[in-house]
């Protein structure tokens, strides 16, 4: 194992947050940093009970945390809480109304900026429209949504009256809609018209409808009208979001629920097929959110924050919805396209808009360098003060280049490792305090026990790669996989008694910076999206030519993981060119463009073992070597790997 993980990485160059920086951050030096980590580590009760007391409450908690039925945690038991008070009527309360909350710039330049008042008014109008159509605490709620306001409105009603929401990213396909609605049986869902990218509109409805073709559980669909384009309504089940919400008052009290009740399932890849639904909790989620995003983002009331994910990933929902409202943040949101209508646009709107604090993915910092420095020349960045980073590791080439070129030099950068699963930041420079080195996410945040263990259970010496794993539990941890809890225990829990295992490889240097290597398991991480290599399989085999495939990542300069399907064909079929494409337009049809292959290539057989599982390392080795130098005793067919052949 440690030879599969190590690297031979060597990065010496460090950068220290400057002292103007630190000045005014949170935490000022390492020293505090150091002596914070070690009480929150030795007592993460007490560390967690001082955040979550930071938000509002209408009933304190008896209980920090049951661990007694470990992997089932439950924290703040007896507290509480309602998720969209803390995110608006609080600031609202707290004399804040006025303040912008969204600065909202639409892909075709049109702009809005509400106000935390305006978020109130509205998400309150919207919550009593789903309680009218007899939406109810507990209930499944799921959103397919443009990056628009009422994304973020859509899931903050939700919150108000305790629906679960699910938002599913918009660039999925219909039948992945379709999946997680048989699997969470939501009885409503929440989209618009269409959405733009790239100066085109994703037909964000027609896809619903497709999805819902087949028969299901919805019972109403709400419309957002944001593009104008034809659009089928069907009578009884469908109605626009204006008429909604026409007429409607805007006082919706928010309830109190307890703080393990629900606050959202999130669909992510994992290595089977069909995707997990994450669940996550109210109370916990939402103290994992607030104090990450106010230590990690140093969140000072004059910054502009911009975090340029989408709300389909969890990055949208810890980092754009529960963080930074929860903190009374203003921040932009943008919908289309970094390079729509060119490569400048990110960089206009930081300069537009003032922006301090920005975060964003190695795959878009990558596609910046290619597009060319002219794009950046132009803009004046410089209110930027924060930087961060997610998704994937970064490599210290972008690294660099982000730190030179969209921070002058003068910027931390965050870069922020964390998942789906975890809900919030677990390992991350604290960006007044914490050294940078280029390619690590460096120490683990307070109360967040992260280690890297061998396969024997015991903690890795120095250097030495091993599995990422947290050992205690936190706040804002998954509570398990929606209707699947043997499958969380299994995933999660399953190699170490209590720990947890995020599925990582990593290694620790001599001075406790965590350095991430990627994923152990058979997901892939394509332009800092998950994708389960059993998920674009399945989607394969469902073409009609198709007898079996296998699909392995390969490194890509742009994407960080290229995805290449290996294919044998069913007798009859004839594979070439035509094939090929036809079956990277399937997978995008079956789950959406991001898991269209790169390449396609065809087989007679697969690599297999004696026991006839496909040998997806020697199909590694292929992809991204060109030929197999590794151990191939175990073949059934040696033949196989002669005739795998490319085909674009
Ligand atoms: O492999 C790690 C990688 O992304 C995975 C989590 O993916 P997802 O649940 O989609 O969440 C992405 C946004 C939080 C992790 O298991 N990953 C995420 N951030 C980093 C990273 N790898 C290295 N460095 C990071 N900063």
């Amino acid at each position: 194992m440690s030879q599969n993980i190590q690297t031979l990485q060597k990065e010496d160059r460090v950068f220290h947050p400057s002292p103007e920086f630190s000045a005014r951050a949170h935490v000022k030096s390492m020293e505090e940093y150091e002596e914070l980590y070690k009480r929150s580590i030795e007592d993460p009760e007490a560390w967690w009970s001082s955040q979550a007391s930071k938000l509002v409450w209408q009933r304190p908690w008896d209980t920090v945390l049951d661990w007694s039925n470990a992997p089932f945690a439950q924290w703040f038991l007896g507290g509480k809480i309602n998720a969209s008070e803390n995110c608006l009527d609080r600031h609202v309360r707290e004399g804040h109304g006025d303040r912008v909350a969204i600065h909202w710039v639409g892909e075709p330049g049109d702009t809005r900026s509400l106000t935390y008042a305006d978020l109130l008014r509205e998400t309150s109008r919207f919550a009593n429209a789903l309680k009218a159509r007899g939406i109810k605490a507990g209930d499944r709620v799921l959103i397919y949504m443009p990056m628009v306001p009422e994304a973020a409105i859509a899931m903050l009603a939700c919150a108000r009256i305790g629906a679960i929401h699910s938002v599913v990213f918009g660039g999925f396909s219909a039948s992945s809609i379709k999946d997680r609605l048989e699997d969470s049986e939501a009885t409503a869902i929440i989209t618009a018209d269409g959405g733009w990218r790239r100066g085109s509109v994703v037909p964000l409805k027609a896809n619903v409808d497709e999805a819902l073709a087949a028969g299901c559980s919805v019972d109403t669909v709400f419309v957002l009208n944001r593009c104008g384009n034809e659009v089928t309504m069907v009578e009884g089940r469908d109605l626009w979001w204006s008429d909604a919400i026409d007429g409607v008052s805007d006082d919706c009290p928010a309830e109190g629920f307890d703080s393990e009740h629900p606050l959202f399932i999130l669909y992510t890849s994992g290595s089977t097929g069909k995707p997990k639904g994450v669940l996550h909790a109210t109370g916990g989620f939402l103290t994992g959110a607030y104090s990450t995003f106010y230590y990690i983002f140093d969140h000072q009331p004059d910054d502009i924050f911009w975090c340029t994910a989408d709300v389909g990933w969890v990055t949208g929902h810890s980092y754009i919805v529960y963080g930074p409202m929860s903190c009374g943040a203003t921040q932009i949101m943008y919908e289309g396209a970094p390079n729509t209508p060119d490569w400048g646009r990110f960089w206009e709107i930081i300069e537009e808009y003032k922006v301090t604090v920005f975060y964003t993915a190695p795959t878009a910092i990558r596609a910046f360098i290619k597009a060319g420095d002219s794009f950046i020349d132009q803009h004046d960045l410089s209110s930027l003060r924060l930087l961060g980073s997610v998704g994937e590791p970064i490599n210290p080439e972008a690294w660099m280049w982000y730190r030179e070129k969209i921070g002058g030099g003068r910027c931390p950068i965050v870069d922020t490792w964390w998942q789906t699963e975890t809900g919030t930041i677990m390992i991350s420079p604290i960006p007044g305090a914490t050294p940078t080195i280029p390619g690590t996410a460096t120490r683990p945040f307070f109360g967040i026990d992260a280690a890297v263990l061998s396969a024997d259970g015991n903690e890795c010496g120095p250097n030495e790669g091993g599995m990422l794993v947290i050992r205690k539990p936190w706040p804002s941890m998954l509570r398990t996989i929606y209707k699947d809890p043997e499958r969380f225990k299994k995933t999660y829990w399953g190699e170490y008694e209590g720990i947890y295992v995020a599925g990582d490889g990593s290694r620790v240097d001599p001075s406790g910076n965590f350095w991430i290597v990627g994923r152990l398991d058979d997901v892939l991480n394509v332009s800092g999206h998950r994708l389960g290599t059993a998920e674009i399989e399945s989607a394969l085999v469902s073409h009609s030519a198709v007898a079996e495939a296998a699909v392995v990542g390969r490194p890509d300069d742009l994407k960080g993981q290229a995805v290449v399907a290996f294919v044998t064909l069913k007798a009859g079929y004839q594979h070439g060119p035509e094939l090929a494409k036809e079956l990277k337009i399937h997978v995008g049809h079956e789950i959406g463009a991001i898991a269209r292959p790169d390449d396609i290539r065809f087989s007679q057989l697969l690599p297999k073992t004696r026991s006839g599982k496909i040998m997806r390392r020697l199909l590694k080795e292929i992809v991204s070597k060109g030929e197999v130098h590794g151990d191939t005793s175990t073949l059934e067919d040696f033949t196989a790997l002669a005739a795998l052949q490319k085909e674009d």
